[in-house]
């Protein structure tokens, strides 16, 4: 039996626009979006959310969920429940777990404990090895390879030319490569004089990459992008025919440098916040980004405050409310938050379902108040770290609700979906 549910009375963002609609929801996709549906429904369960506004389901195409090996920071469970929190609906999740994902049965191993215990829809990336390019290039039901140019949390890293030609030749041309780019030798270089990973390693790594994408053809992903040299890098590229797209972090966008003090070690991050100049750049630059993705990277208090702290912080609930603040100050349009956070992602990610509030498509809606001022706290966050680096920031713009293909599964305080809910996306 069929069961319909109808949206009444809410903003909707829309491309370019916000359009007072009704959505009505037939099991999990959208069957109608437009003016006054109630009398189109009459079986419908009619639920009203005016005063709100709604945004497709943000896909978010970069998250560790630390599964398997490291459960005491974050796992396939809380993980999601961070996602559906922070309004996410869909993750792509790393594979720099410990194990690394990086074969067919190590895939398998994830795929299953994901299929049992996540709460939003998900997939993963494989891992890219030395010497593992013809088989990551066989396998698929990854939603793409990751490849480490340069080392961060984990074992994996990809420095050798050779196997970077491997993967970049034998990786199918029309899935997604998604490259951490920071060159090694320039990490190690600028360590052993006392910097931290300056811009040089990003953008040489990021020119790296393009020439090989360009070399053999295929499309490339730049995760985390942090610098305007790398945009424009991008840029020109793209000015060239490549199809190379990029995202940026939000911590890239609302920290700095000048936070470093403050936040001590809990500002740590590959690659590192950058000077407020750059960030300034960054912003002026969005146009050249496709995509908002948090790098949602959760560590534990006590080992960010060890002699060696892991680099990374988590980010997933907390990067819908800095976005709508950011369009409360007018930094940004609404419908530009849809795009760069939902709609681009499932383009460049190929999940033809998702992405829109459209007829067809996966009833994946994050319904915002855009006017209730709230200070973001560590206490009842979802993440297993349980910290955020935005601790004590008041902003404007909290998640109501959310629905997952048609379901409830947040409602503003608890986590409604069951563990098992969240289903496996491919590219397709
Ligand atoms: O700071 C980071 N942390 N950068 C990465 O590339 C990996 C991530 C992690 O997994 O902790
Ligand atoms: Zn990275
Ligand atoms: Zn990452």
């Amino acid at each position: 039996m069929t069961s319909q549910l109808l949206l009444c009375g809410g903003a909707v963002v829309l491309p370019g626009e916000i359009k007072q609609q009704d959505i009505l929801i037939e099991d999990a996709r959208i069957l109608a979006a437009g003016a006054h549906l109630a009398g189109d429904a009459p079986q419908a369960t009619h639920v009203d959310i005016n005063g709100l506004t709604v945004f497709p389901g943000l896909i978010d195409v970069h998250v560790h969920l630390r599964e398997p090996g490291g459960e005491h920071k974050e796992d396939l469970y809380t993980g999601t429940c961070a996602a559906l929190a922070g309004g996410v609906t869909t993750v792509l999740a790393m594979p720099n777990t410990d194990p690394p994902i990086t074969h067919r049965e190590s895939l398998q191993d994830v795929l299953a404990s994901a299929a049992a215990r996540t709460v939003c829809d998900y997939g993963f990336y494989l891992g890219g090895t030395l010497d593992n390019a013809e088989e990551a290039a066989a396998i698929p039901d990854a939603i793409g390879l990751k490849l480490y140019i340069g080392s961060s949390t984990g074992s994996l890293l990809v420095d050798q030319l050779p196997a970077q030609i491997a993967h970049f030749a034998a990786y199918p041309r029309d899935r997604i490569i998604a490259v951490h780019a920071e060159d090694e030798a320039a990490v190690q270089y600028y360590a052993g004089r006392g910097q931290r990973r300056p811009p040089m390693c990003a953008t040489l790594a990021t020119a790296h990459v393009i020439a090989l994408a360009e070399h053999f053809e295929r499309r490339l992903h730049v995760c985390h992008v942090s610098t305007a040299y790398e945009l424009a890098l991008i840029r020109n590229a793209r000015a060239r025919g490549l199809d190379v797209t990029c995202e940026v972090t939000p911590h890239h966008l609302f920290l700095s440098m000048a936070d470093e003090q403050r936040l001590g070690a809990l500002g740590q991050v590959n690659p590192p916040l950058r000077s407020p100049e750059a960030v300034d750049a960054l912003w002026a630059q969005l146009d050249v980004v496709d995509m908002i993705a948090t790098d949602h990277a959760p560590h534990t208090l006590d080992e960010k405050n060890s002699a060696s702290p892991p680099s990374g912080m988590p980010g997933m609930e907390t990067m819908l409310p800095l976005l709508l603040d950011a369009a409360y100050h007018g930094r940004l349009s609404l419908p530009d938050i849809a795009r760069l956070t939902s709609t681009r992602p499932a383009e460049v990610f190929g999940l033809a379902n998702k992405g829109r509030i459209a007829p067809g498509h996966h009833a994946d809606l994050t319904l915002v108040n855009l006017n209730h001022q709230w200070t973001i706290q560590n206490e009842g966050l979802f993440t297993r770290c349980g910290w955020t680096p935005f601790a004590g920031l008041s902003v404007h713009g909290k998640v109501e609700q959310v629905y997952l293909r048609g379901k409830q599964v947040f409602d503003g305080d608890q986590i409604l979906a069951q563990a098992g809910d969240g289903c496996l996306v491919l590219q397709g």
